[in-house]
């Protein structure tokens, strides 16, 4: 009797499950939106894992513009239209303020919670508050000796390789991103260009966590039922809080910690730690306060009481996501910028002009490396036909609404795919050429163009991305010939796509 009630329990729960699996499926037919059929387990989170973008190109040849898909069981509309990146991004951000949840299992870390580019309403809104200004123009001026020393140690590699023979350049600009960025972020030299066998807990962290390919079937069943996510999200949450189960981010984290502790004790410097120490609110005896100790708080633009400092959680996760969040783009939009200046030596020769005439026999400055035009064209261009993160920009809509004649019901997250926009040729013409010019005419639809997103939301580091890759470039190209082979790139997609290697040879110039 029991075992049949049982039996009959378990089949009742199927049916529920199917049930209710189908009318979730049904979701964009509701709307008359059209895309590919989903798969009744994985929606279409397999052919997204596998190579969205490749996905994401062929579902718009088949349905247009504008179509629906699942990632895993959530709806997402994913839309190359202009229109609707404006309002989406801008004109209609007070209702899309949110990303979507977009990695399974994203939320188990504690210190995700307090994650910039993950929080939600308005704890994101006070987060970018108090981070913007550690991106202002006058705190970036400070930070040019601190890029030109990694760059000079990028510059005494490429000597050495400066023999006309192939090599793999992308390992190298690597390490010149990770000592850029942990200099500039945690004040600390990583050396791992000088030292390339050097372990490094920042090194380590990179490849197990923000490299690491999404596989297994773990993944595929967190990414494919929200509720299986929550449920193991929350067990792997207080493991990893109670530090029962191992988190490679731990090693991180501590690390980051006592860096922060060093700093306090030390006089203040020009970097990002310092901007966000400067934020930080500390009682008398030196120890960081909690959030609800914050005694200065502010009225924010929102309505609202908040604390007007980070909490040391805050600081850490801070430090740690604009790392992550930075080193291998920054890396990758360089790298791929050699590529094409690489295979276009008459851009090369005049944007090496360009550099010449403005800054032979002078130092360096702010004004000087970001007001050069051809440069921002070269750099625009390259991101135009790289964009290192392809299926970052997102948000979900918090009420119905409604734009171009489409019903947006609440909930929906919305894609705008960033390479796709970046190649469509009703945007641009013949869009497989590196062309510059392009962006000298600016004849463009600014909402077509989208390396680091738009509106409030947009990247925080875009400055400091820029500045870097503009600073690299006016102090190699005088210096070095770069020749790329004829071989295409093998771009591997994941959520930064980024070359699988770039050979290139170097010839010194004259001076
Ligand atoms: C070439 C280099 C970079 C590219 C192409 C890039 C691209 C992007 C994109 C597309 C987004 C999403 C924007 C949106 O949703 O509208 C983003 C967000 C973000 N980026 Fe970047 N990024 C780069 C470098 C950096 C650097 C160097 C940092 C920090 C040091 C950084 C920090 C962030 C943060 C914190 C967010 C989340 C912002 C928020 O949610 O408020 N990025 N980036």
């Amino acid at each position: 009797m029991f075992t049949a009630a049982l039996f009959f329990v378990f089949v009742a729960l199927i049916v529920k499950f199917l049930q209710q699996r189908w009318i979730r499926f049904q979701y964009f037919k509701r709307m008359g939106i059209p895309g590919p059929q989903p798969h009744f387990l994985w929606g279409h989170y397999r052919e997204l894992r596998e190579n969205h973008v490749l996905w994401e190109e062929r579902w718009k040849a088949q349905y247009g513009k504008t179509f629906g898909v699942f990632w895993g069981d959530k709806p997402f509309l994913i839309t190359s239209d202009p229109v609707m990146a404006k309002q989406v991004l801008v004109r209609q951000f007070s209702n899309f303020v949110n990303r979507a949840e977009q990695f399974a299992l994203e939320r188990a870390h504690p210190i995700v919670q307090h994650v910039v580019a993950l929080e939600k309403d308005e704890h994101w809104k006070r987060t970018r508050l108090l981070l913007s200004p550690a991106f202002s123009v006058a705190k970036m001026k400070n930070m040019i000796s601190m890029i030109e020393k990694c760059v000079d140690e990028f510059e005494s590699n490429l000597r050495k390789r400066a023999s006309g023979k192939q090599f793999d350049v992308y390992p190298l600009i690597k390490r010149l991103s990770i000592d850029n960025i942990c200099g500039i972020i945690f004040g600390i030299e990583t050396k791992l260009q000088e030292n390339p066998e050097e372990d490094s807990v920042f090194l380590r962290a990179t490849l197990k966590v923000f490299e690491a390919d999404p596989h297994g079937l773990l993944d595929l069943i967190c990414n494919s039922f929200t509720s299986v996510n929550n449920f193991l999200s929350s067990i792997l949450y207080l493991l990893q809080y109670l530090r029962i189960v191992p988190h490679v981010l731990n090693d991180m984290i501590d690390e980051v910690e006592n860096i922060v502790k060093a700093r306090r004790k030390s006089p203040p410097r020009k970097d990002l730690m310092q901007s966000l120490l400067d934020h930080q609110q500390i009682s008398s005896d030196g120890a960081p306060l909690k959030a609800t100790d914050a005694a200065e708080d502010q009225k924010a633009s929102f309505g609202k009481t908040i604390s007007a400092r980070l909490t040391n959680e805050e600081v850490v996760a801070s430090a740690i996501v604009m790392f992550a969040a930075g080193y291998e783009t920054t890396g990758t939009a360089t790298a791929f910028t050699f590529k094409c200046l690489g295979s276009h030596p008459d851009i090369q020769r005049r944007l090496r002009r360009e550099i010449n005439d403005a800054t032979r026999g002078k130092p360096l400055s702010y004004d000087t490396v970001m007001s050069l035009p051809y440069l921002d064209a070269v750099i625009r261009e390259s991101l135009r036909l790289y964009p290192p993160l392809t299926n970052m920009i997102h948000r979900v809509a918090s009420q119905d609404t409604e734009i171009n004649g489409l019903k947006i019901p609440a909930g929906l997250s919305i894609l705008f795919p960033t390479k796709v926009m970046h190649s469509d040729e009703d945007f641009w013409e013949d869009p497989n050429r590196f062309d510059p010019e392009r962006f000298l005419k600016k004849n463009y639809d600014a909402f077509t163009y989208q390396p680091f997103g738009d509106g409030p939301r947009n990247c925080l580091g875009m400055r400091f991305a820029l500045l870097t890759m503009k600073l690299t470039l006016c102090k190699i190209l005088p210096k070095f010939e770069v020749v790329a082979t004829e071989e295409p790139v093998v771009e591997v997609v994941r959520i930064v796509c980024r070359p699988a290697q770039l050979n290139i040879s170097v010839e010194e110039i004259a001076p």
